[in-house]
């Protein structure tokens, strides 16, 4: 199935006011999800926020359903969150690891994800041991299985990371913790959106995804998933009235599913928004997408490199939509300024994003472009001819 591009460039408002290759940082919504969030408030506004919640349950609870479809989960998988860092928090607070329990990560960890990671080591003394790269620079899984012991207590990667074009193996880093009956936490921010995921090929226990990027949803949103066979022995750190029932003056009950991990209140347009933009992903097929935004990718990658002073630093056997690059004696927020004076947007990378690949490679920054696929062929020339004017 191929994507009729100008159809859904014409569903969405903002590609007639700019360039937009800031999709890892937040996309471009279609009009239809503008449409069921600002629809919900409304509804909101002139019927109450309790009755319009009550009048749109079968709306609101579709989620759960449409989440489990994009992912291959069961809806009683799903939680929604308000950001990919909240559902993975959630899961790795979930996990009660301690002194001397050993994390094994990558190379390419996102830094919210690596912060986390030190506060555990300084309060609870958890090891990080981070597993080499391939030559092609994804996690080299042949070295993960030979650093699992009887100590490593989660497997914890993402599948697509901030700052490039890589794709980690998220399937075959499933097969090793998996056999091995380690956790496996997967931070699929970058990826959820942007190609087919399946959590049971995968064999992910945990993954936690964002609204706003790939799957062209409203911001402050979020989802985790959470392998059934697992959910019942995690008890949130926070439970109210949504996740537990109070059932007697000394007991309360937590519920069955994964919405153990969220709380009552919740922005619901933002989630009626976050809903309507999964459906619209399935409808364009996660397939389709995948196989634009290579392309897109991969073709801007191309014209960059043909222009003098440019290097592109994405590493990767498979690369994606993100594409990053530096330009001789420009900074990255230089060359960022420019594109946005001809209206094109892009972002910058920083190295306390993902550190440890940043100081590896000698990376102080990056320029971030990153494609989807409503974007044109006609959309990269443009944003190669300012980079190639930059004096
Ligand atoms: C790889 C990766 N993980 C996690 C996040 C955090 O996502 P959020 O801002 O929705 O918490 C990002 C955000 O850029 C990311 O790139």
């Amino acid at each position: 199935m191929s994507i009729d591009v100008q159809k859904m460039r014409a569903e969405t408002p903002g590609c007639a006011r700019v360039i937009h290759l800031n999709n890892a940082g937040c996309s471009l919504p279609p009009q239809s999800v503008l449409d069921a969030a600002i629809g919900y408030l409304e509804d909101e506004a002139v019927a109450g926020g309790y009755e319009t919640a009550e009048a749109r349950t079968e709306d609101l609870d579709a989620i759960y359903e449409s989440a489990a479809t994009l992912l291959g989960a069961e809806p009683g998988e799903i939680a929604v969150t308000d950001s990919a860092t909240r559902a993975w928090d959630l899961a790795f607070d979930s996990l009660q690891l301690g002194e001397g329990d050993r994390i094994l990560t990558t190379t390419s960890e996102y830094g919210a994800n690596y912060i986390a990671y030190l506060q555990l080591a300084q309060r609870s003394g958890v090891v990080i041991d981070v597993v080499p790269d391939t030559a092609t620079g994804e996690i080299d899984v042949t070295a993960l299985a030979e650093m699992i012991d009887d100590r490593v207590g989660l497997i914890s990667i993402n599948h697509i990371p901030t700052n490039g074009g890589l794709v980690n193996p998220a399937a075959e880093v499933g097969r090793v913790a998996n056999a091995a009956g380690i956790p496996y936490l997967l931070d699929a921010c970058q990826s959820v959106g942007q190609l087919p995921i399946d959590v049971k090929e995968i064999g992910c226990d945990y993954l936690s995804a964002t609204g706003r990027k790939f799957l062209r949803g409203p911001r402050g949103t979020g989802l985790l998933y959470i392998r059934r066979e697992i959910l019942e022995d995690l008890e949130p750190a926070v439970l109210d009235l949504w996740g537990a029932t109070w059932v007697a003056p000394d007991r309360y009950e937590v519920r069955r599913d994964a919405r153990r991990f969220e709380l009552w209140e919740m922005n619901m347009a933002a989630k009626l928004g976050l809903r309507t933009a999964i459906d619209y992903s399935l409808a364009v097929g996660l397939g389709a997408i995948w196989e634009r935004v290579q392309s897109l990718g991969a073709g801007l990658r191309q014209r960059l490199r043909t222009i003098d002073g440019v290097t592109v630093h994405d590493v990767g056997a498979v690369q994606g939509a993100i594409v990053t690059f530096n330009v001789d004696g420009h900074s990255p927020d230089e060359v960022r300024a420019a594109l946005r004076r001809a209206d094109i947007n892009v972002s910058t990378v920083t190295p306390g994003s993902a550190r440890l690949d940043m100081e590896g490679r000698g990376l102080s920054g990056l320029v971030r472009a990153s494609v989807h696929y409503f974007n044109t062929e006609a959309e990269l020339d443009a944003c190669a001819e300012v980079v190639a004017r930059l004096e």
